[in-house]
């Protein structure tokens, strides 16, 4: 190989200028919609820039070649934002919007109408680009706003990012472009459609699968997904001027390459922003990605500039707050499924409708009481309702069906035929157990679980066809599985037989509160796990703990202490117990944690909003590790509110009883200094 010094120029012009076209189709593909070359020939470039690269030792990091990721990295690193990345104050109505606009007024005295640059809140994760020179230098994630994480490498890998940008005159500037990282409708579909015949699990929603994408140490898999971005505001500029207004700007952006939405309008006074938001909100359904919302900005950056800002959000911008997408649908059916514990649930059929950035096609209705309710016969056409990653919901019934039918209760289950029982007054439960393939299925699907014993490839549909074959009876059968044996069934290649056998294998090496989790314990989910196995730190103190200790782990009441002493009294369950060891599970042993241990015993807490660094799940775990409880709503024995992005009621809630509330960042500082590791 040559060593770059020793290029002919010739070869550096190619190189340069393949890299330019390179990037011109890129754009025209990616974030045009309009490819002027075919495919192939698009590749062919491509594996000529990948050849000349290769021979002459011209590989660089802002090379288009670089786009499809590199070797994993043993970590992120943590980069300091020079300007805070600000999160955003809420309107949820006309009035909300208006005290905001006095309240801008009067500081800027100003009397007449306010000038805005309105544009889509999309549902993603921000990011923030350094370019120097015009070259991307840096992405990082927004972190607590103060601090985020480097993800120069995953950035890299997402086509409408410009790894340069097209301007002659940027030598010596350095600018900082923030925006929203997303998965488009279309992509999100297509990425669960392969998902699902790839037989592995599907994605939930678009922002979280966005969210864990640029959090990837290893950038092939950022570069698997078709992730987008929308740039929304710039941060530091060095070394050149940009137009006074932010509406400019954005035309500013668009022409050096970066990817602007188009849908921003400049509107005046707060009419027209209304009318902004009245249209955008029914344009949604037709936007290729998901919004929450308008960002209304004021768009001259000197009147910006003397508003400011508060600790957490700037005095020149509100989100205007959509409430969630909801579509009219016909109910073909309704169904009943059994639950894991045996509840069954009805769930009713729709003729397919796009909702919410999915195709929903069923809709539970929790129980006959909600049936009742809502009066809903087959037949009816219903409201859909999905928000975020909330299950899909009927809300009302809007046009009664011309041959309705009743939905009968269940008098057998559906699945095995037993005699179906009333659990209380609204529920009916199968009370067959682990003889109801069903239940067994669903035990199967919840052991396999990523929050419990994550094992990749263990899909759902696999597990049906190994239970209805029998090749897997009860959990520890999964780890009787082979190579052999699973290339017999539909859709396994040999290939993803090894692989799923593999991560069966790496499943052994567990923790203890997993393992728990995973056990399908009445009412133990992850965080009562965790709480349970830091309280015994291994296994068989916790079979021989009685009522009353359980009792003294944060996080259980006699409820739970109940059902993990019925769980553990159970021979059988022993048995499976010992069968999953035999098979080689096994944990660390942890050092039992007394109450003394657990600093934040008797403190309850509530989460609300979206969290940056770590999911809800996780942020309760980690409260629970301390020995916090964790509630679901706010009341004057709250000790704590932790309020991430887009905190509603709840927040409202705590403010009006005086109870003590902490953002993202204070949040993750409290844990740190109890020692939590982020
Ligand atoms: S402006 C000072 N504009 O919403 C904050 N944000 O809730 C500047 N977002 O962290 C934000 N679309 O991640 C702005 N058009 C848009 C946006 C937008 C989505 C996100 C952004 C921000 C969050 C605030």
């Amino acid at each position: 190989m040559t060593t770059s010094d020793d290029v002919p120029a010739s070869i550096r012009q190619e190189v340069e200028a393949l890299r330019e076209q390179i990037e011109f189709h890129n754009r025209q593909y990616h974030m045009l919609d309009r490819p002027v070359i075919p495919d192939a020939e698009f590749d062919a470039l491509l594996t000529s820039l990948e050849q000349l690269e290769k021979q002459y030792g011209l590989q660089s990091p802002d090379s288009p070649t670089q786009r499809v990721g590199s070797e994993p990295l043993p970590g992120f690193v943590e980069v300091r934002h020079e300007i805070p990345m600000l999160s955003l104050e809420k309107a949820f109505n006309e009035e909300e919007f208006a005290q905001f606009e006095s309240r801008a007024a009067k500081r800027v005295e100003i009397e007449g109408e306010l000038e805005y640059c309105c544009e889509p809140k999309v549902d993603g994760v921000a990011v923030s680009l350094i370019y120097r020179d015009g070259v991307l230098e840096r992405g990082a994630t927004r972190g607590d706003g103060a601090k985020g994480e480097d993800i120069t490498h995953n950035v890299r890998t997402i086509h409408d990012i410009p790894l340069r940008l097209i301007a002659k005159k940027l030598t010596g500037t350095r600018i900082e472009i923030r925006g929203e990282i997303f998965l488009g409708k279309r992509g999100f579909a297509a990425l669960n459609e392969r998902a699902r015949t790839q037989e592995s699990k599907t994605y939930i929603n678009p922002r979280n699968t966005a969210a864990g994408a640029i959090r990837q140490l290893d950038s092939r898999n950022t570069a698997k997904l078709p992730l987008q971005m929308f740039c929304y505001s710039v941060g530091l500029v060095e070394g050149l001027e940009l137009p006074e207004s932010l509406f400019e700007i954005f035309t500013v952006l668009d022409q050096w390459g970066l990817p602007t939405n188009a849908d921003r309008k400049v509107c005046v006074g707060s009419h027209e922003c209304l009318d902004y938001c009245r249209q955008l909100l029914q344009k949604r359904p037709q936007l290729d990605y998901e919004i929450d919302g308008a960002v209304i900005k004021l768009n001259q950056l000197s009147l910006q500039q003397e508003l400011g800002q508060t600790a957490r959000s700037p005095r020149w911008a509100i989100a205007w707050k959509f409430p969630a997408e909801e579509k009219s649908a016909k109910v073909l059916d309704v169904k009943f499924q059994v639950g894991r514990m045996g509840t069954i649930t009805p769930v009713a059929r729709l003729d397919p409708v796009f909702v919410g950035g999915v195709t929903v096609s069923n809709a539970t209705l929790h129980n006959m009481a909600e049936i009742k309710r809502l009066k809903l016969h087959i037949g009816d056409t219903v409201i859909v309702r999905r928000a975020g990653d909330v299950i899909p919901q009927i809300v009302q019934v809007i046009e009664r069906g011309e041959n309705r039918v009743k939905v009968k209760r269940p008098k057998k289950c559906p699945a095995c035929d037993s005699a179906v029982e009333r659990d209380g007054d609204i529920q009916f439960r199968c009370n067959a157990g682990l003889t109801c393939p069903a239940q067994r299925k669903q035990s199967v699907i919840h052991f396999a679980s990523r929050s419990a014993m994550d094992i990749e490839g263990l899909g759902e549909r696999l597990i049906g066809q190994l239970v209805d074959a029998e090749a897997v009876k009860n959990v520890a059968d999964i780890y009787n599985l082979t190579v052999e044996g699973l290339s017999e069934f539909e859709r396994m290649a040999e290939k993803s037989a090894a692989n799923l056998v593999d991560a069966i294998e790496k499943s052994k090496n567990t923790t203890l509160s997993r393992f728990l989790a995973a056990l399908g314990i009445r009412e133990v989910g992850v965080a009562t796990a965790t709480a349970l196995a830091n309280r015994f730190g291994d296994l068989q103190p916790m079979i021989d703990a009685d009522a009353e200790a359980l009792q003294q782990v944060p996080d259980v009441g006699e409820v739970v202490a109940r059902h993990v002493r019925e769980f553990f009294d159970k021979p059988e369950n022993l048995d499976l117990i010992a069968a999953l060891r035999e098979a080689g599970l096994k944990w660390p042993v942890q050092e039992a944690r007394t109450p003394a241990s657990t600093p934040l015993a008797g403190q309850t807490f509530v989460l609300t909003g979206t969290l940056e660094r770590m999911t809800r799940n996780e942020a309760r775990e980690k409260l629970v590790s301390l020995g916090a409880k964790v509630a679901g709503s706010v009341s004057a024995r709250t000790k704590c509110v932790v309020a991430g992005e887009s905190a509603g009621s709840k927040l409202t809630r705590a403010e009006e009883l005086g109870v003590k509330v902490l953002d993202e960042q204070e949040f993750v500082a409290f844990l740190q200094q109890h020692g939590v590791k982020i």
